[in-house]
């Protein structure tokens, strides 16, 4: 395995993409890492990543200058480059003006981190203020671009290496070459971290630290949760078992597919939990999205903990965190803080029922999660369901919720998503669905004057859902959603497209 030491770069979480695209398992940690923790990681190499900060500030983030006399090979980024200049007695001095964006770089060598490129020239990406000015004794420049001479170095003998471009972005087209002529000529890594072999250790990993007790996880019909649960599934069998809350505010069939795909096949222990009137009841005249989901929040924790509370000697409360959820490369200085992102819903039942966090899911990328259900045998259509927010339906019916008015979007909702999926757009939408609005509008069907429901259709594209754009859609295709809408769900007598991007506007209208 690699470790990324995190000096607080913006592009920290692509180094760990890129490596492990390249079947290479890898961690990003603290600065603050010991050496005997490194050690005990027993890592093949290296990283050190950039960061914003220059050297010479105060409190600029620094590891133990140890690593470098572990004879594990370390590859030093931007930042990182300049770190290691540092402590091995180079210099580094802020560079006047700042060199930012492309840069054209000539490799002064054809072998080490440059191996198997023909081109000795190569565009590369810049962004940093400092460069180096002298090298420590034994290192060598390894390369350079105009304005930066000191653009990569190495130590071959103690196998250090640097480069002040970044290699990781994708305006460095060679750089995923170079990285992983890092990995697998100068570590000795091998391409084999899959998710079958994420799951084989995965398991074992449960299973050490669960042992013979017993575990809890609710699930929310999303592909993280399920994920999380087939995978301690496999690791403890029946010793863990699934809440799975119907708050009457799921979309058409979501439960019995769930039903089917999960506990049917995979033979998953799940406790369904019929409180839908619980739900409707409380929130029967609210409109406030905000209370909505305030209330929805609460009544899920009740409900939850009541059947968690049936199971007896529970001791661990399973969860699907990801890894963006415990990165947080936000302070300058600091590294990442794990910072654990508590589910939404069952924030708090932790410590209120004294349960043990169980999170097999913590260093995956979603695209990974993905991969690992496909590995663990889930069904397609759980594996690539699109997000839907724990409130469901509740936000989708603007204004007041009744039952009636869930059934009427519920649906639309379908008749939407069966004409998405067949258009082949549902895996490259973040999110479609149908937005009930409180307002009517007049029509006509047949000779008769209608005075009906507006059914609004969303479609975005994103990659994170902090910012979105609305998809465009084929014409034909929104024409026939809405055609099979106003035709098939009684209620609806116009449908229209939402054209907003996030921001100014959110995903969800509520
Ligand atoms: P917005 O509407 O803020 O949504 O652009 C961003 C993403 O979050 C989802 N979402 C929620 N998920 N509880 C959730 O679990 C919520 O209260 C909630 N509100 C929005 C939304 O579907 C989108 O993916």
């Amino acid at each position: 395995m690699i470790i990324i030491i995190d000096f607080g770069s913006q592009y920290n979480q692509l180094i760990a993409r890129r490596v492990r695209e390249s079947r290479v398992y890898c961690q990003i940690t603290a600065p603050t890492l010991t050496l005997d923790e490194i050690k005990a990681l027993r890592p093949e190499g290296i990283i050190l990543s950039g960061g914003p900060s220059s050297i010479y500030a105060e409190n600029s983030p620094r590891t133990d200058p140890g690593i470098f006399e572990l004879g594990i090979p370390v590859l030093g980024i931007c930042y990182g480059m300049q770190f290691m200049i540092d402590v091995l007695g180079g210099k580094v001095r802020g560079a006047g003006k700042r060199e930012y964006g492309f840069a054209e770089f000539t490799a002064g060598q054809s072998e080490g981190l440059f191996k198997g490129i023909s081109e000795r020239t190569m565009p590369c990406w810049m962004s940093h203020g400092d460069a180096a000015e002298t090298l420590p004794p034994g290192f060598e420049i390894i390369g350079s671009t105009r304005n930066t001479k000191i653009a990569a170095v190495a130590h071959p003998g103690k196998r250090l290496f640097g480069l002040q471009f970044h290699p990781e972005v994708e305006h460095t087209p060679k750089g995923k070459r170079i990285l992983e002529n890092f990995l697998f000529d100068i570590c000795g890594c091998k391409p084999e971290w899959t998710m079958t072999s994420f799951a084989e250790e995965a398991v074992a990993a449960i299973r050490e630290q669960v042992g013979d007790k017993k575990v809890i996880l609710g699930l929310s019909g999303g592909v993280d949760s399920s994920v999380t649960g087939l995978l301690i599934h496999r690791a403890i069998g029946s010793n863990l078992t699934c809440i799975f809350v119907d708050n009457g505010l799921l979309r058409k069939n979501e439960m019995e597919k769930l039903k089917v795909s999960l506990r049917q096949h995979l033979r998953m222990n799940i406790r369904f939990v019929e409180a839908s009137d619980l739900f409707l009841d409380a929130l029967s005249g609210v409109a406030d999205p905000e209370r909505k989901r305030k209330i929805i929040g609460r009544i899920f924790m009740d409900v939850f903990e009541a059947e968690a509370r049936k199971i007896t000697d529970v001791e661990f409360l399973a969860q699907g965190t990801l890894y963006p959820d415990i990165i947080e490369s936000v302070s300058p200085f600091g590294g990442p803080t794990a910072v654990i992102k508590s589910h939404h819903n069952v924030g708090g039942l932790p410590e209120k029922m004294q349960l043990k966090l169980v999170e097999p899911l913590k260093f995956l990328f979603k695209d990974e999660v993905r991969q690992l259900g496909e590995a663990l045998g889930l069904d397609e259509e759980l594996v690539w369901r699109q997000p839907f927010p724990g409130p469901g339906l509740a936000i989708r019916v603007l204004g007041e919720i009744t039952r009636e008015r869930l059934d009427v979007l519920r649906e639309a909702d379908a008749v939407l998503l069966e004409e998405i999926r067949k258009s082949g757009y549902y895996r490259k939408l973040w999110q479609s669905f149908a937005v009930l609005l409180p307002i009517k509008s007049v029509g006509v069907m047949g000779d008769q004057r209608t005075y009906e429901n507006i059914l609004a259709v969303r479609a975005v594209t994103s990659r994170d859902a902090m910012t979105a754009d609305w998809a465009r859609l084929p014409h034909d295709l929104l024409g026939t959603i809405s055609n099979r809408i106003i035709n098939e769900v009684k209620g609806v007598n116009r449908v229209v497209y939402d054209i907003s991007s996030k921001p100014p506007a959110t995903i969800e209208w509520e």
